[in-house]
């Protein structure tokens, strides 16, 4: 029964057929749309996050406190819009209605009055759902209720519209790992969102609850067609790296690992999400990993969406949140992800907008080390952290120290006939 499901639902990419069990190709579309939600995300969404540093403990008083922050600090001014309200927002029951409400608790004004507020100061208004019968807190039993959206897409796509949402995170919580089922959850919420006729990012999240038996659905297909933005491993933690394999917590360094298969699906509209930023959450990650962190989300054209406790952030987070030059790398419009040109992955290039290149050079290593690359045009070359002009040596080559855990990162211009 599962087999034909599976083998029916899937209506783009060969299937690999081993004994009984179809299964679409690695990397083939899951729904061969050209762009899931139109209109939204011309270059990858930016925000903020109440997960990674509050989990289940919100309320309206911490959102609003974080979108004041956003806009104080100047993050806001610097791209990131979206709010993010994460799990452990609603009420545990639907309303007679059938629809869903604000915990009255957390959010006593209501949702829509936390939409007002964020659009007044000038930030966009997102959401957190469950894919299947329930939230990934409701699954794991932090929160109680069973609310998901399975079977109420249009009601809550409907519901969201109303309160003036602009971006909803759809996350599947089931043990149920079904391709077919997945598919169709995800489409129903895709197809719910268009008939609102607001365009609002759709963030889906294929891995969660399915991992015991170690799969990692939004790593394995192309989603680009169904959402705006996919993720694709598990949750990362603020860590460099986790020793767990696929199915448990990543680190910074493990995830970026497993983005480089993923980087033909990326196109405007069709992004792959690294997950939330660990940049200024807890002690173990140093400052050159962080900055590597924010280096390789903009080298891989990843949704860059801060998860620190934005009131309590001090200058140095702040700062590098706000890089110009690597800010501008993440957001070009061409929205061309590098590609590694070592095994390791510490040299990664991407083509940029107007014949500009960005080059990354990574150390994973323990001490501090010289590395160079070529640039490929005579035009001007500036060190993307600090907007400088970098001087080519004699054998035409750029070659700095970097320390461990960092990323060098530089901009080339074209110039001279290749321009
Ligand atoms: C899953 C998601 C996280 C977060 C939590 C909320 O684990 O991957 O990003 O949304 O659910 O419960």
């Amino acid at each position: 029964m599962r087999t034909s499901r599976t083998a029916r639902a899937i209506a783009a990419g060969a299937a690999l057929c081993v004994a009984v069990a179809c299964a679409p190709a690695p990397g083939s579309q899951i729904d061969d749309a050209a762009v899931a939600i139109p209109g939204v995300a011309a270059t990858p969404p930016m925000g903020w996050n109440s997960w990674n540093s509050f989990g289940c403990d919100i309320d309206e008083t911490t959102i609003r406190a974080q979108a004041d922050a956003l806009v104080s600090s100047g993050l806001a001014a610097a791209g990131y819009r979206y709010v993010v309200v994460d799990d452990c927002w609603y009420s545990p029951q639907r309303a007679a209605d059938g629809t869903l409400t604000a915990s009255p608790q957390r959010f006593p004004s209501g949702m829509a009055a936390l939409g007002d507020y964020l659009h007044e100061r000038g930030l966009r208004f997102g959401i957190y759902a469950g894919a299947s019968e329930q939230t990934c807190a409701q699954l794991s039993g932090t929160y109680p209720g069973r609310t998901g959206s399975a079977g109420h897409e249009a009601t809550d796509a409907r519901t969201f519209a109303s309160w003036g949402v602009d971006f909803v995170k759809y996350d599947w919580c089931s043990p149920n790992s079904d391709l077919a089922d997945q598919k169709q959850a995800f489409v129903a919420m895709r197809d719910a969102i268009r008939a609102t006729g607001r365009p609002m990012v759709y963030s889906i999240n294929p891995n969660s609850g399915v991992t015991s038996n170690g799969e990692v659905p939004g790593a394995r297909w192309d989603w680009g067609g169904v959402a705006t933005m996919t993720r694709l491993t598990n949750d990362i933690s603020p860590q460099w790296t986790t020793d767990t394999g696929s199915s448990g917590y990543q680190g910074v360094a493990d995830i970026i690992d497993a983005s480089a298969d993923a980087t033909p699906r990326v196109s405007a509209g069709r992004w792959t999400d690294l997950d939330m930023l660990e940049i200024g959450v807890g002690t173990s990650l140093t400052a050159a990993q962080q900055r590597s962190h924010l280096a390789l989300w903009a080298m891989m054209a990843a949704p860059l969406v801060a998860g620190n406790d934005l009131t309590v952030m001090d200058p140095a987070t702040a700062a590098l949140l706000r890089t110009p030059g690597v800010l501008a790398i993440d957001q070009d419009p061409g929205a061309h992800p590098a590609t590694s040109t070592t095994a390791d992955g510490s040299v990664r290039t991407r083509e940029l907008s107007g014949g500009r290149r960005a080059v990354s050079l990574s150390n994973r290593g323990a001490t501090a080390t010289k590395m160079s690359f070529t640039p490929t045009t005579s035009g001007p070359v500036h060190d993307a952290w600090t907007g400088a002009v970098v001087p080519v040596g004699s054998d035409g080559t750029i070659t700095v120290t970097v320390a461990p855990g960092d990323t060098a990162l530089f901009e080339t211009a074209p110039g001279g006939s290749d321009q």
